[in-house]
């Protein structure tokens, strides 16, 4: 029987999930991998978490250096989140000697490529399945599943909280705010929960996936990132009437060498798989070569979901052995330089664009007019019934346009006197 002992810092919502699930998995882990998973310590600064989850004296500290020093600990869950401590944490633990599993995008996403350089020197293995999607096998599945694979594009929601916030708004029309509070309550959301709903954790997470799936380190600074908090159940009600679902996409392409990325709310088709991906469940679209399309569904965040991906982990980290860790860490590391991003202004979407206007003669002629002047082809316009005001909503879908000219004209027709609140647009995806 092998024994992997275990140091856990971090005893939030996730490390109290993988405390539950080790315990209750026991005997088949023992039985099914002939490996004992022995929690050796687990560290908290809140030493109220020991008396809450019943730790003994002997198993809890609140000083990460019992478990850094402890010679006789194998392997360090890291689950505090944020970037620091965590990459010390992360050096340190590698450092002696230890393996590392950890759920931190943030820290993966940063500072990716000195931790495994240092996991690499050390003879390590760093895991990192949780970083994405919790327990959605979606690192696994690039690195490993579709190992030989060239990947055309990737369309992911990633995010539950933001995914759960627009899905309670769409279908119990409940507010943004409630939304959230409901997210958080359920344990989906970050600790500083802007991450969630500004669309930096999915974009942490899109460069994990970009890093594994295209072999281009990407800082998050270039990144084209919007969250969800503009969007309204008026956007949401127009976009149903047009058989259109907002998603909070984070979206790869690649073409030619070029790369393009972004992260914001996105118009799909209705029918499309992602658009029933509905609460906390993610789900990763990717167009593989020569596998062809892959789609990954599940829980995307909360306790058990997330602790199931820190699990096997450890599970694969027993199972495959010490002597895979530096093959392993080569092929994570590796860069492809050739690949080159494309700014967000050279990009090329169609757009749903919402304007309140003034009901008058000549109104639609003045604002098709400016589009025109910059290239973008209008495919269906439809304004919207309101009852006793002036001003009326009009709702335009256009065909393919650059997303630099869209930008122009859009300041152009906010100028105009007849155009009563600031343009809404809202990219779209045919998939
Ligand atoms: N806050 C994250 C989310 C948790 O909502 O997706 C999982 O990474």
């Amino acid at each position: 029987m092998n024994k992997i002992n275990i140091g856990l810092i971090g005893c939030g919502t996730v490390g109290a999930g993988v405390i539950k699930i080790l315990k209750n998995q026991n005997k088949l882990f023992s039985k099914k991998f002939q490996t004992e998973f022995k929690i050796k310590k687990v560290c908290d600064k809140n030493s109220a978490i020991a008396k809450r989850m019943k730790l003994s004296k002997s198993l809890f500290t609140t000083k990460i250096d019992d478990i850094l020093n402890d010679k006789n600990i194998d392997v360090v869950i890291e689950l505090i989140g944020g970037t620091h401590p965590a990459k010390e944490i992360v050096l340190q633990a590698l450092r002696s000697k230890k393996h590392v599993i950890t759920a931190n995008k943030a820290v993966i996403a940063k500072y990716g490529s000195e931790l495994f350089k240092e996991a690499l020197k050390q003879k390590k293995n760093i895991y990192f399945e949780s970083s994405v999607g919790a327990g959605v096998p979606i690192i696994n599945a690039i690195t490993e599943g579709l190992a030989g694979n060239t990947f055309k594009s990737l369309y992911g929601i990633i995010n539950g909280t933001s995914n759960f916030i627009l899905s309670e708004m769409t279908h119990s029309l409940c507010t943004f705010a409630d939304a959230l509070s409901k997210a958080q309550k359920n344990g989906y959301a970050e600790s500083n929960p802007t991450l969630d709903v500004n669309g930096m954790d999915a974009a942490h997470k899109l460069s994990i996936l970009v890093r594994l799936a295209v072999d281009k380190i990407i800082d998050v600074k270039n990144i084209h990132v919007e969250g969800i908090t503009q969007i309204s159940h008026d956007d949401i009600k127009y976009a149903k009437d047009l058989g259109l679902v907002i998603k909070p996409l984070a979206i790869a392409k690649t073409a030619n060498n070029n790369l393009e990325l972004r992260v914001h709310p996105t118009l799909i088709d209705e029918d499309h798989p992602l658009a029933s991906v509905n609460g906390v469940f993610n789900a990763i679209f990717l167009e593989t070569d020569p596998m062809g399309d892959i789609l990954l569904y599940g829980q995307g965040a909360g306790q058990l979901a997330a602790a199931s991906g820190v699990v096997s982990d450890l599970v694969n980290l027993a199972t495959k052995g010490e002597n895979i860790a530096c093959a392993r860490m080569k092929n994570i590391a590796y860069e492809d330089r050739s690949i080159k991003l494309k700014q967000i202004d050279q990009i090329e979407t169609k757009f749903y664009i919402r304007l309140l206007v003034t009901d008058k003669p000549g109104v639609l002629s003045k604002i098709s007019g400016i589009l025109g002047k910059h290239d973008i082809s209008i495919d269906s316009v439809n304004q919207k019934k309101q009852k006793k005001t002036s001003s009326v909503p009009l709702v335009m879908l256009t065909h393919l346009a650059k997303e630099k000219k869209l930008r122009i004209a859009l300041e152009e027709i906010a100028k105009l006197s007849l155009v009563k609140s600031k343009p809404v647009a809202i990219r779209m995806e045919n998939l």
